[in-house]
């Protein structure tokens, strides 16, 4: 049971898909047979050697793991404090942690033998490591983006339109990740024989949330044993971005029961967590609801209404949060806490000229939590950061944010 705390915080959700109150399964009558069917096929999946197998080879020689953990010294240097460890999930085949959840969900459909995928995405790293593992697999494969992040994210866009996938701008809303997630689920209704519904976070229906986290917890389980061949023992604070909150779950989930271990999930704060809602800040500005299939945090009016948020980053700009850290959060496992725009750009910046690495704007929030906090512990204090993403998906959007004439350079 999710609610047993007595011996570890690993045991949900429920038989009914819950993590203590939140999570579940809200959906229409039309979609429960599907979303049964799909807990079936991952119930049998988690045990057959077959499918780990095949997961196994393909996330070595397709898209490259392990992914290295990375000592960052001249940035630890810098900040004069802990010691800074990153890892690099951005040096993962198309760019970010999307992958290794993607992989999963797609030879999950081969073996229901679906031949069509559909999927949404905010910042295009989940639609373009969707229309990758289709085009290796040979299967259709149709993209809900909002019409905002097309605009955001060309190069993005570009790349899955050359992997052979349809991109569908959603205008409804505001165009962004929440308006792309209702359409596929419209679409999934409309499409029930032959499509699989590959959702990108740890967010959804049950199973969702739990078949997600443990596609994406090989990021945490490398982690951890790196890091005890790299210092001999597991890092003191480890930390995350989250916009739905798959890279970050899937780094938490191995350390969970490690109560030694702090736990920091880093929302997107936007312009500052206000009234004005100028965030994406989900757990520190928001408050519990019914969205894509699961209750969770969520940003609402005072009538329940959801509403946008704001992020400089497409792929944190979710006005929800995935159900298990709604309820990590609830029982205090982990921290949650929110980083602005203009500090994810110091981030960004400091990254690219210390260490040689472009991060993506997403990872970029969880560096500027690294920064605030790292100055003031001690030098034997390790921290391990998820560098889930490359940023040049984003070189356009900091540019703008910078002021840089891109013409002029
Ligand atoms: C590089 C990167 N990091 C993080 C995220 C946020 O997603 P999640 O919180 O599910 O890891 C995205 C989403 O597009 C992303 O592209």
């Amino acid at each position: 049971m999710a609610n047993d705390l007595t011996n570890s915080y690993k045991t949900g959700p429920d038989e009914n898909g819950r993590f203590g109150i939140f999570g579940g399964r809200f959906v229409s009558e039309t979609l429960m047979p599907l979303i049964l069917d799909l807990e079936a096929e991952y119930e049998r999946a988690k045990t057959d050697d077959s499918f780990w197998a095949e997961m196994d080879f393909l996330w070595k020689h397709y898209v490259g793991r392990p992914s290295p953990l990375y000592f960052a010294e001249r940035l630890t240097d810098h900040l004069g404090g802990a010691k800074v460890y990153m890892k690099r999930d951005e040096l993962n085949h198309t760019g970010a942690h999307k992958i290794n959840n993607v992989l999963g969900q797609i030879i999950l459909a081969r073996r229901m033998g679906k031949t069509r995928i559909i999927a949404e995405t905010g910042a295009g790293q989940h639609g373009v490591a969707t229309a990758t593992v289709c085009a290796k697999f040979g299967l259709k494969c149709v993209v809900y983006m909002g019409a905002h992040d097309v605009e955001r994210q060309k190069p993005n866009v570009f790349r899955m339109k050359l992997l052979g996938a349809e991109v569908i701008p959603v205008t409804s809303g505001r165009g962004t990740l929440k308006d792309a997630m209702n359409d596929a689920l419209r679409d999934w209704v409309t499409n029930v024989r032959d499509t699989f519904y590959c959702i990108g976070t740890v967010a959804g229906p049950h199973p969702y949330p739990a078949m997600v986290r443990d596609f994406q917890s090989i990021i945490g389980k490398e982690a951890k044993e790196q890091m005890m061949e790299a210092e001999g023992r597991l890092p003191d604070t480890i930390i995350a971005a989250i916009g739905g909150g798959s890279n970050a779950m899937g780094l938490f989930f191995p350390f969970l029961d490690d109560k030694e271990v702090r736990i920091i999930g880093v929302e997107a704060g936007g312009k500052g967590v206000n009234e004005k809602m100028e965030h994406c800040a989900s757990l520190t500005g928001g408050r519990p609801g019914v969205l894509h299939g699961n209750r969770t945090y969520l940003l609402q009016d005072a009538d329940g209404q959801i509403l946008e948020g704001f992020s400089i980053s497409a792929g944190l700009d979710y006005p929800g949060i995935g159900p298990e850290h709604s309820w990590l959060h609830e029982v205090g496992r982990a921290e949650y806490v929110a980083i602005t725009d203009a500090e994810a750009l110091e981030a960004f910046k400091l990254c690219c000229e210390m260490e040689g690495i472009i991060p993506a704007l997403e990872p970029s929030h969880a560096l500027a939590h690294v920064m605030k906090i790292a100055p003031d512990l001690p030098p034997d204090h390790i921290i391990c950061m998820n560098m889930c993403g490359r940023g040049d998906k984003d070189i356009f959007t900091v540019a703008r944010a910078l002021g840089w004439d891109m013409g002029q350079l």
